[in-house]
């Protein structure tokens, strides 16, 4: 079982907080997806022959793609792969595209899941941000892709932006939940280095996002979509009964995955690799069918290290049997006793051999896994 990732490297517009890849030179699309063909095609035994059980268009904004273009990456993913019966397609789209036609030709080209790039459903952040649409078309286009029939559609949100209030945050959950999506990724807004909000901060034009405002709507969060009947399966991801992101959830439990395109990683359980950031280099050595990617032989320490950091972000947590199974007992052992010496006892649990984060915890994952990480 494993994942393929293709990452569509192109946006109309930057948002002011984005530090993804992308261009916003749409002029070489084309180009891109022979690229991308071809890449498919090169690296087709990278996975060893294992069934793929999901498909992720990332981005940048793969809605942007046209129905030739997408189409003709789909049959190069079916003829170079064992593509499962029911596999998860899922394509990440920007509510300006979703055009009703576009929704069915998306359908038509096999895609079976949406992930729509909302972030606020509220004009002023949506301005803030510099989103490329406006608060009606983000209703309209989750509403537009129901009624041409996809159940399956996540939304992305995002929350701390500097100067909104609780109440918010509170509406816009609230809309997403009016509009029955079944699937919710919510980010707190983060500051990237070299992006417009960086040195709209450095230049005093805005505030910094505060950590307690961001803590407190990070806990509304939690309470709010739980109430409306999600499962809490990871930090940043809520789910109704059986709408989990399949492809998500294969990254967190291990599984090796076949990143393609300019930025994409990969993952095999013994190394991680991954493309240029450049589009017109990709471009340019596909040409001449060649990769410029870089690749990093994992050692024990770090699969240790990435197991805790991807195991404790989910509901499951960590099972110290796996990791003794996994890593060995030595390392379980270790784990085991950072968890019982860590000073915040109010941040995370050892119950049963499983380590969970609490609610409080949860805002810290990322440094609590450092925490546990081995030296
Ligand atoms: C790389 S984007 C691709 C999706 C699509 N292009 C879009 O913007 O709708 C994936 C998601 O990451 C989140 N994201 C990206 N940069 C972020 C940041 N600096 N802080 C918080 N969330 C961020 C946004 O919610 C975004 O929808
Ligand atoms: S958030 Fe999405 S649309 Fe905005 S720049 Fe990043 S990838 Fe592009």
């Amino acid at each position: 079982m494993a994942g393929l990732y293709i990452h569509i490297p192109f946006c109309r517009q930057a948002c002011h907080y984005c530090d993804f890849h992308f261009s916003t030179t749409l002029g070489t699309r084309g180009e891109m997806a022979d690229a991308i063909v071809k890449e498919l095609v090169l690296r087709k035994d990278y996975l060893e022959q294992e069934k793929i059980e999901t498909v992720y268009f990332g981005g940048g904004t793969p809605s942007l793609l046209d129905e030739t273009e997408l189409n003709k990456i789909m049959s190069a993913v079916y003829k170079n792969f064992d593509v499962s019966k029911d596999s998860e397609i899922t394509l990440e789209a920007n509510p300006d595209d979703l055009t009703e036609q576009k929704i069915i030709n998306l359908h038509k080209s096999g895609v079976n899941r949406l992930s729509i790039g909302i972030q606020s459903f509220l004009e002023e952040d949506l301005v803030f941000m510099n989103r490329s649409h406006n608060a009606a078309q983000a209703i309209d286009s989750v509403k537009a892709s129901q009624d041409k029939g996809f159940e399956n559609i996540s939304i992305d949100l995002i929350y701390g932006i500097p100067g909104r209030s609780e109440s918010d945050w509170k509406l816009n959950l609230n809309t997403a939940f009016e509009l029955n999506v079944p699937h919710l990724s919510c980010y707190a807004l983060t500051v990237e280095k070299g992006t417009a909000l960086a040195h709209m901060i450095a230049k005093n034009k805005t505030a910094s996002p505060d950590d307690e405002q961001q803590s407190e709507q990070f806990h509304v969060l939690m309470h709010e979509a739980r109430t409306a009947g999600f499962e809490h399966y990871e930090i940043s991801n809520f789910a109704k009964a059986g709408f989990r992101s399949r492809h998500n959830s294969l990254y967190w439990s291990g599984k090796k995955y076949l990143g393609i395109g300019p930025s994409a990683h990969s993952y095999n359980l013994s190394s991680r690799q991954w493309n240029v950031s450049s589009n017109q280099q990709y471009i340019r050595s596909l040409k001449n069918s060649e990769l410029p990617a870089e690749i990093e032989l994992l050692d024990d320490k770090t699969k240790f290290n990435e197991f805790v950091l991807t195991r404790i972000r989910t509901i499951e947590g960590i099972n110290l049997k796996d990791v003794e199974l996994a890593h060995g007992k030595q390392r379980a052992e270790f784990l085991m006793k950072s968890v019982n010496d860590y000073p915040v006892k109010e941040h995370l649990s050892l119950h049963e051999n499983i380590i969970k984060l609490s609610d409080e915890g949860k805002f810290f994952a990322d440094r609590i896994a450092a925490d546990l990480f081995q030296d």
